[in-house]
């Protein structure tokens, strides 16, 4: 199961950067997804293929509160837009990697780095149920739209909590879904290739991260994508001291979903660039 989502979602992704290496990217005028969802500002830094390649369904930026020095880690890190715009900020005695399970937009991202003149920045390959980094050597995880992705969730968190040092925290932008929405539901609008399927409802969220042993979970929806699903920031913190299990305790806090919001039809809910017509396999 876990090996059949890593290829799906794999061979959806290596078409999405080869048409980005190729020029012939379509994904890039969706209002809820992708370089859209960034400043003016945030999107002149950037290499125009880096822009290009945003898939993502938030700005991690806007909760990663980053700082000179610190080590960012970016799960999912694509064509490496937020890779890019975090080596920015924790500048030369920092350090961002960006983790990818998939050789395309490694590729894509280092060529991206090496375009921006970035030379704090490693891109790794690997999944991110098994980050390939040291325990507590790392600050911050940053990640936009991948952990609805990841075959096991319960892993990822793990590996956060694992990686994060102790104090460290988490900025995240994903797709999550309404409480009301069963697995079954989700399953019946899409796939995991378009974030549907995999996403969890803002619940399974927090429990996932407190059951990690993060605490102060607070998750703040951005916009909804449609059908009850919801582009969302995360923020939690690794406590300083204390047991992995204590942060159930602290007070995950109720997500902040709008009043009065509409559901589109599940048509609409494609997620992550992946909803327009450029040829990639769902
Ligand atoms: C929706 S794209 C987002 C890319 C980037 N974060 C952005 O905002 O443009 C998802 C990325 O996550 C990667 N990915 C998905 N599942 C993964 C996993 N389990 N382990 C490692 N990478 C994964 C894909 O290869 C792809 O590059």
């Amino acid at each position: 199961m876990t090996a059949d989502i890593h290829e799906t979602v794999r061979l959806h992704y290596a078409e999405a950067a080869r048409d980005v290496l190729q020029g012939t990217s379509c994904c890039s005028d969706e209002s809820s997804f992708g370089s859209q969802l960034y400043s003016a500002l945030e999107r002149e830094e950037l290499p125009d293929a880096a822009v290009l390649a945003s898939l993502g369904c938030g700005n991690p930026m806007m909760v990663a509160d980053l700082h000179e020095g610190e080590r960012v880690l970016d799960l999912g890190s694509g064509g490496g837009i937020d890779v890019l715009l975090s080596a920015r900020r924790v500048g030369p005695t920092g350090r961002a990697f960006g983790l990818d399970m998939t050789d395309e937009m490694l590729t894509l991202a280092r060529q991206n780095a090496a375009t921006a003149g970035a030379t704090n920045v490693e891109f790794l390959k690997g999944h991110i149920e098994e980050i390939p980094l040291p325990a507590g050597s790392i600050d911050v995880v940053i990640s936009n739209c991948v952990v609805n992705l990841a075959a096991d969730k319960p892993a990822v968190f793990r590996e956060i909590a694992r990686v994060l040092r102790p104090g460290g925290r988490i900025g995240i932008a994903d797709i999550l879904a309404d409480d009301s929405l069963t697995p079954e539901k989700r399953a019946e609008l899409g796939s995991y290739a378009g974030c549907i399927a995999g996403a969890l409802s803002f619940s399974e969220y927090r429990a996932g991260l407190a059951a990690a042993g993060m605490s102060d979970v607070a998750i703040t929806v951005s916009h909804e994508v449609g059908g009850g699903m919801f582009s969302a920031l995360v923020k939690a913190t690794k406590p300083a001291t204390g047991g992995a299990s204590d942060a159930g305790a602290s007070g995950a806090e109720a997500a902040t979903v709008p009043a009065g919001v509409t559901a589109a039809p599940a048509s609409q809910a494609d997620c992550c660039g992946t909803g327009c017509d450029c040829g990639a396999a769902e």
